[in-house]
């Protein structure tokens, strides 16, 4: 990602290939687990009610802020390089500022996954960050009508502020039965503020009932999206989901059987300690049994990786997990969107 405002985001290009290259062959050739990309859940607390969002009703214990930062310590030892901070809204936790700094001192790539409301005002902890990732979920309207009144206001203030401070800005959109008539306007968006977008269809998450998401959109109307989607990428439009990540998403809600990534190279930690291999999975919720009260560092070994019937509908997970099969289209999409 190179310099900017005088800070070095991201790891030089052969800093990049050695952590990648060695995280590869440790899970692909020698199949040991290596929790190279972590997710860090820091709190399911969120100041929206994203209608397709079961966040915020959850209420779990959270970590202490000594227990993060020793986490931090013991996933590194065990070869954590790049750590994303989600929620629920990271930005909320007070302590988030210190947990950023711990992770940046270790010399981790951290990004941050926020709605963008609390940008502004906590500019000088997120300042150091490799990148910001903030909810995009259409123009004003569909953004507005999922997120709440003022959302998409709040959202576009914290991205161009995070770009006036060198920042770099990634969005995701979650496709929804509210937006998917909006893409061409999200595009033309996109456009306009120079962020790239990845897309996610709004599915099962922290939910072990049998229904399907409220706003999961109707399976023929977002097939034709992601068809358009497809052209547009072609042509040139701001889409961080490569052409092959977009195939699999095509095919939603049925699994693309591909060796996934969760549990071997990446995993997430829930607010309360809990290790899963993947969040928005098919399956809903995905727990990894705790029958102690070890750290979560000490179950990684252990864990059971997420299997092919379970497809992560996450976006960038569902990348990372093309770029390690070897995916062509999706190593020269993720090498683009790194420079
Ligand atoms: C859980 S949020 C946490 C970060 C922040 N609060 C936000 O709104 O972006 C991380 C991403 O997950 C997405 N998300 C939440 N619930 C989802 C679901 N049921 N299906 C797909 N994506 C979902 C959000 O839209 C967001 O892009």
């Amino acid at each position: 990602m190179g310099a900017s405002n005088g800070i070095q985001r991201g790891y030089s290009a052969p800093v990049m290939a050695w952590y990648l290259g060695t995280a590869w062959l440790q899970s692909r050739v020698l199949r040991n687990k290596v929790p190279r990309f972590m997710s860090w859940n820091l709190t399911f607390k969120c100041n929206l009610r994203c209608h397709y969002c079961a966040s915020p009703t959850l209420k779990v214990p959270e970590l202490k802020t000594q227990e993060i930062l020793d986490g931090i310590d013991a996933f590194h030892r065990l070869g954590m390089r790049w750590v994303t901070f989600s929620g629920g809204e990271p930005l909320l936790r007070n302590d988030i500022g210190t947990i950023i700094d711990h992770a940046k001192s270790k010399g981790i790539v951290v990004f941050i996954s926020t709605n963008g409301t609390l940008v502004p005002r906590r500019m000088d902890v997120i300042r150091r960050v490799d990148r910001i990732t903030i909810s995009l979920d259409g123009g004003p309207e569909a953004h507005n009508r999922v997120r709440g009144e003022k959302a998409w206001a709040d959202a576009t203030t914290g991205i161009r502020a995070a770009q006036a401070e060198g920042i770099p800005v990634a969005c995701t959109c979650v496709l929804s039965r509210e937006n998917l008539h909006t893409v061409d306007e999200l595009l033309e968006l996109a456009e306009e503020l120079g962020v790239n977008i990845m897309f996610q269809p709004a599915t099962k998450w922290l939910d072990s009932s049998d229904k399907p998401n409220d706003l999961a959109p109707d399976t023929d109307e977002y097939r034709a999206v992601i068809d358009k989607l497809i052209a547009r990428k072609r042509a040139g439009a701001r889409i961080a989901n490569s052409p092959a990540g977009l195939k699999i998403l095509r095919r939603w809600p049925d699994p693309t059987p591909i060796r996934s990534t969760a549990g071997w190279i990446t995993c997430t930690v829930e607010p309360d300690g809990k290790l899963i291999a993947s969040h928005i999975t098919s399956g809903g919720l995905l727990e990894q049994a705790r029958e102690d009260d070890a750290p979560p560092w000490e179950h990684f070994a252990a864990m059971q990786p997420l299997d092919s019937t379970e497809q992560p509908w996450c976006g960038p997970i569902l990348e990372l997990d093309l770029v390690f099969s070897l995916s062509p289209s999706a190593i020269l999409n993720a090498a683009r969107i790194q420079t």
